[in-house]
């Protein structure tokens, strides 16, 4: 077991590819409290978990809520006795609106995706500094790169608002990179290290509700390992960078996406 005796805070937990690194973490041996707004779903993976005899705790968080967020890392801290890890992973993204293109609701995005990443790492910190030492795992996606979304873009935007929602997430994504190094510059002394963890197109329930039918054939020619990805493929990476196999990395962007080359 690669987390033996590591506590793990993950939000976005309850569903996709959050459900996912739970449920994985808890197999390696980590306990894990699980952060979503989605309380249900959250209390079945923790109620899965537990059934497997690991480790578990849902708990209601909107990640935007700074206070709350503070709460909820005091809460944590004192049900396992340290907090090690922090996955930043809920973001707008099956909630996305479809129908809306507006520069408010571009601030929306900016503010779970970008802004909760900030207040969930703060909440957190304290505990890591305390023990000297941490991993902060960010998610990003390769719609960070301008030049990556434009060229999947073709096949996704069918309207001057889907363009205007993929800047919107493009932007957020962005965000999370450069926060990223710049956590990764002022964690660095009390050895926390920050790394990005960048997921191609994953076939989460998000990516169904969202893809186009025919773009799957197309993801699975992009790519050169010739296949697409699941929820549980992005696993293997963050256990890797929440262990002490990562010890010496730090401000790193790290791409699972099989390959895929659009060019
Ligand atoms: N699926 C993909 O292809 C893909 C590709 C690149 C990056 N990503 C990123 O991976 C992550 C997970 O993706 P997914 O496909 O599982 O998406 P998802 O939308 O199914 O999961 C996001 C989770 O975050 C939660 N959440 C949303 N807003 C929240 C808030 N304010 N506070 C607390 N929780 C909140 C949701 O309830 C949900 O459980 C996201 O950060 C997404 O941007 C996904």
């Amino acid at each position: 077991m690669r987390l033996k005796d590591k506590v793990a805070v993950i939000t976005g937990a309850a569903q996709g590819i959050g459900r996912e690194y739970a449920l994985r973490f808890a197999e390696e041996g980590a306990a894990v409290a699980l952060l979503d707004k989605r309380i249900e779903q959250a209390r079945d993976v923790a109620k899965e978990i537990a059934a497997k005899g690991g480790q578990a705790v849902a708990i209601e968080a909107d990640v935007t809520d700074e206070v709350r967020m503070e709460q909820i890392a005091g809460e944590v801290n004192s049900r396992f006795g340290r907090i090690d890890a922090l996955i930043n992973n809920a973001a707008l993204y099956y909630d996305i609106d479809l129908a809306d293109a507006s520069i408010s609701y571009g601030r929306k995005v900016m503010d779970v995706n970008v802004f909760g990443v900030l207040t969930a790492t703060w909440a957190v910190v304290p505990y890591m500094i305390r023990r000297r030492g941490g991993s902060i795992i960010n998610i990003a996606s390769n719609a960070a790169w301008p030049g990556i979304a434009a060229r999947g873009a073709k096949f996704t935007t069918i309207s001057e608002s889907n363009v205007r929602r993929a800047y919107y997430y493009g932007l957020s994504k962005a965000a999370v990179v450069h926060l990223t190094q710049a956590m990764a510059i002022d964690y660095g002394p009390y050895k926390i290290r920050v790394n990005a963890l960048v997921p191609g197109v994953v076939l989460s329930e998000a990516t169904l509700k969202s893809l186009p039918e025919q773009f799957i054939g197309v993801l699975r020619e992009q790519a050169l390992l010739g296949c697409t990805m699941e929820p549980r493929d992005m696993t293997g990476a963050a256990v890797f960078l929440a262990s002490d196999d990562s010890a010496l990395m730090t401000s790193q962007t790290l791409v699972v996406d099989a390959g895929r080359k659009l060019w």
